[in-house]
Formats: C-alpha cells, structure tokens, sequence
C-alpha cells in the first residue's frame, strides 16, 4: 500500500518526506486554511500560491500533489481545473484534480456536476482523484468516467454512523465495529421497552437503522466502505486507485491496508503514532542499559 501524507503544511510535507515514506500529498481548502493559519500565527506572510508551488517542488516528480477546486459548477470546476493544472504541474509534473463526487448543495446545481467534470478532465489526460466519496455507489461512477484516484472518506463515515447512533467519540477514536454495534443494540431495546404498539412503523424504522448499523446506506464503518470499493474494483478490473482517506487512527490504517487499499492518505499525527509502541520504549531504554554495562560502547571506538 503507497502512503500519501494528508496536509497541506510544508514543514509536515518535509519532515515525512526526509523519513523515506511519503508516495504522495494530498490537499483540500481546509487543510490549505489550516496551513494558512499556522503560517500567520509564526508571523510570516504567506502568498498562496508561491506556497502551493513549493509544496509540489517539494514532493517532486512521479509523487502525485492533489489540489482541489472551489466551484460547484461543471463549467466552474472546469476552469479551475485547468488553471490549477497550468499553474502547478510545470513545477514538477505531479498535479491531479481533485473534485468532489456530488457538489449539488442547493437546488440549481445537479447531482451530476462533478461526473462531468471528472470524466470532461480524465478524458483530457488530466489525472482526477474523486474527492468525498461515502458509498461504494459513488465510487463506481466515479471510476466509470475515468478518475485516476477514487477517495472513499473512512473516517468521516465513521463520524456520520456514531453521530446517527448518539454515541460521544473523540475525532481520533478507534471505531470499534463489534462495540458500535452493541451499542446500537441495547439503545434499541431501550427504545423498544419504551414505546407502545402504536408507532409500530417508526419503530420497524429504528430497529432497521440500529440493528444493523444501516443508516449509511448498508456499509457498517469507514473501514467497510474501502473494502467495498477495493473488492467492486478488483471483481471487474476498474483500473481507478482507491485512496482510503480520512485516517484518524494507525489502527484504521491497518484495517484499510487488509482491506486492500492501493493508498492510505494519512494526516501527520496519525504517522508519529503509527510509530508508537510503549514496549518499543521500553526496549530502546533497556537495551541501552544492558549495552553501557556490557561496555558495548567500546566495539564502536574509533569509529568514524
Ligand atoms: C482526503 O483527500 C481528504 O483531504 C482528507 O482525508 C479528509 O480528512 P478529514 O475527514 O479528516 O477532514
């Protein structure tokens, strides 16, 4: 599975670019405004676009930078696109669009704007990652028009299925399929011992919703929905890469690399803790002892 680091900050971009590990970058506007902000809080003026350009130098040729648009609308999206493109990729060759599945967020802009969008720039060469993808539904149109990238967002599916379910969770917990799913169960009965026969219907809704973690339309977790869309892919020979995106955790990375995503785009945080291991420390700290003692140290004298 190829890592792309999910930032838009610099300092990230080249701190895990110099560990080896970095096959990729993408970006979004909020990741943008977050590098923004942290660039105004150091006091140090930031010129957008000489940034995004750095940013692409940086990752350099044949590691993909994905930059989105702002538009809702095909004829929009369109020009942004190729103004992005023209902009950016002369740097290092590296560009790709990123568009979102469906922008209709009011009534005058269809649900198809980002299909034609995607397959007016794939057709053109212009590689496309298909950007705030929730069901594997999404993801086969958005292949079958020819994006590069298909980007299932795991973390935020996760977010909508425990919201649905009332359940607190901090952004970065693990989801736990087995513990959601009990929950759900025993929120259900509750609400069954305390209702009466005459809301039948809306109970037979509930029981459809909870039981089953259905409320995302059949895909339980984050982690289902990439394994969807690899198994979709793989059974028909879609060529479209599947990028499991919105990682909050090492151990959701995990489950996305069993699932068999091609890539994992994963924030910065989430990198450093898949590091981690207090037994890792506590062996460092330990070998390190044992060696001084054992005048380890001394094999090295002299050495350059
Ligand atoms: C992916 O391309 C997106 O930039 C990103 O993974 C979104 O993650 P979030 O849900 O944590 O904002």
């Amino acid at each position: 599975m190829k890592i792309f680091i999910d930032t838009a900050k610099l300092g990230e971009i080249n701190e895990a670019l110099s560990w080896g590990i970095v096959d990729g970058v993408t970006t979004n506007p909020t990741l943008l405004r977050e590098a923004t902000e942290e660039e105004k809080r150091k006091n140090r003026e930031l010129d957008l676009e000489s940034y995004i350009g750095k940013i692409c130098r940086a990752v350099g040729e044949g590691k993909h930078v994905s930059l989105e648009v702002l538009s809702q609308k095909a004829s929009g999206m369109v020009k942004e696109a190729q103004m992005l493109y023209e902009k950016f990729n002369p740097i290092a060759g590296n560009v790709v669009i990123k568009i979102p599945i469906n922008t209709s967020i009011s009534p005058e802009i269809s649900d198809y704007e980002g299909l034609r969008v995607i397959k007016e720039l794939s057709k053109g060469g212009m590689p496309v990652n298909a950007t705030l993808v929730m069901m594997p539904e999404q993801g086969l149109l958005a292949a079958k028009v020819g994006a590069t990238y298909v980007s299932p967002f795991a973390g935020r599916v996760d977010d909508f299925i425990r919201k649905n379910l009332g359940i607190s969770f901090e952004k970065n917990d693990y989801f736990d399929f087995n513990l959601v799913r009990k929950i759900a169960v025993e929120k259900l009965s509750k609400r069954l011992k305390k209702s009466s026969t005459n809301k039948i219907s809306s109970l037979y809704f509930d029981a459809r919703k909870m039981s089953g973690i259905s409320e995302n339309g059949g895909i339980g977790s984050g982690t289902e929905l990439v394994k969807k869309i690899v198994e979709i892919f793989r059974k028909y020979g879609i060529k479209s890469k599947v990028i499991a995106a919105s990682m909050r955790n090492p151990r959701q990375v995990r489950e996305v690399a069993e699932a068999g995503a091609d890539i994992a785009t994963i924030p910065f945080e989430v990198l450093q803790a898949m590091l981690k291991h207090p037994k890792t420390e506590e062996g460092v700290k330990n070998f390190y002892i044992d060696a001084t003692r054992a005048k380890y140290e001394e094999l090295f004298c002299g050495s350059k």
